[in-house]
């Protein structure tokens, strides 16, 4: 029985503005995207038909994004058989992290492998739009300036090595991005010129600080999670730095000086009670753990 095992990391988004509101209801967006070491792991195996099973979180397999980037791969590909989808979670879900994305994307990867379907990569990313604005991002991972919906990317120098410290208050708000995006005000509004800047250095391989971060939801999400101000206070007095929000929040990341400051961080998080971690950043949006003994596609 073919067996495929890949490790799907999660992004944050270093800056994130949006432009405007578009006609079709979405947004114009400006944002620098990055993969970390931060991953969920998706076991793909033949079966006769398409069943998916997720670990590590209460969310009903039916209605995951990985469910539906299988049918939405079989159907395109026409394939007349099916697959054993088994996601192991880590990546807190519905925080900003991009998690469920990032397993869509791999789900169609993965299966256009398994399946021999060979899908081409366009298509691809064309089927991962319809799954999701920050999926055909997954498809690649590694640095990108997205623009438009989030699906037009231009792919940057990924940095190396760069430690982030995260803290993931929880939340119950349903479809919270739909309706942070529905809180925002013309005044949050911005040129994109934050996230030139920042692209601009990572095509310069310099590395960010804190004056090249921002996020567009930084007053909105404040309203909507109702943990979350106090947690983003908290955080900010326990590490002695700035952190920002990653996508539609709640999760808030800090830039750590290196693995050992992030561990340190970390740690001090982790006495809020609340899901806290380090990790670094990463060059690809997953990797194959089918030989897992080699240390350079390794958790952090
Ligand atoms: O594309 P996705 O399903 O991730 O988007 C969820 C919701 O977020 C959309 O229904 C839309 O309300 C909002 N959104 C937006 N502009 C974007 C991306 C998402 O308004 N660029």
């Amino acid at each position: 029985m073919a067996r495929l095992v890949y490790r799907s990391y999660a992004k944050l988004n270093l800056t994130l503005e949006v432009l405007r509101r578009r006609d079709d209801g979405y947004h114009d967006l400006a944002s620098l995207v990055h993969t970390i070491s931060l991953a969920d792991d998706l076991h793909i195996d033949s079966a006769p038909e398409l069943m998916t099973r997720v670990e590590g979180l209460d969310i009903d397999p039916d209605t995951n994004l990985v469910a539906l980037a299988a049918q939405l791969l079989a159907a395109t590909a026409r394939v007349g058989t099916g697959a054993e989808l088994t996601l192991h979670k880590r990546i807190p879900a519905a925080a900003g992290l991009g998690g469920g994305s990032s397993d869509a994307a791999t789900t169609l990867v993965g299966l256009n492998s398994l399946w021999g379907s060979r899908v081409h990569l366009g298509e691809l990313s064309r089927l991962a739009a319809q799954l999701g604005s920050d999926v055909p991002f997954f498809v690649r991972g590694g640095a990108a300036l997205m623009r438009g919906r989030g699906d037009d990317l231009e792919v940057l120098p990924a940095l190396s090595g760069q430690w982030f410290v995260i803290i993931v208050p929880t939340h119950d708000v349903r479809a919270k991005t739909k309706r942070l995006y529905a809180a925002l005000e013309p005044t949050d509004f911005s040129s994109g010129e934050l996230t030139s800047i920042a692209a601009e250095r990572l095509r310069q391989h310099v590395p960010l600080a804190e004056d090249h971060l921002t996020n567009v939801f930084a007053r909105a999400a404040r309203t909507i999670f109702p943990e979350l101000p106090l947690v983003w206070t908290e955080a900010e007095a326990r590490c002695g730095r700035q952190f920002f929000l990653s996508g539609a929040g709640p999760a808030l990341f800090a830039l750590a000086k290196h693995r050992a400051d992030a561990r340190q961080q970390q740690a001090k998080l982790a006495r809020m009670g609340l899901p806290a971690y380090a990790a670094r950043t990463v060059k690809h949006a997953r990797a194959s753990i089918r030989f897992a003994a080699d240390p350079a596609i390794g958790y952090p």
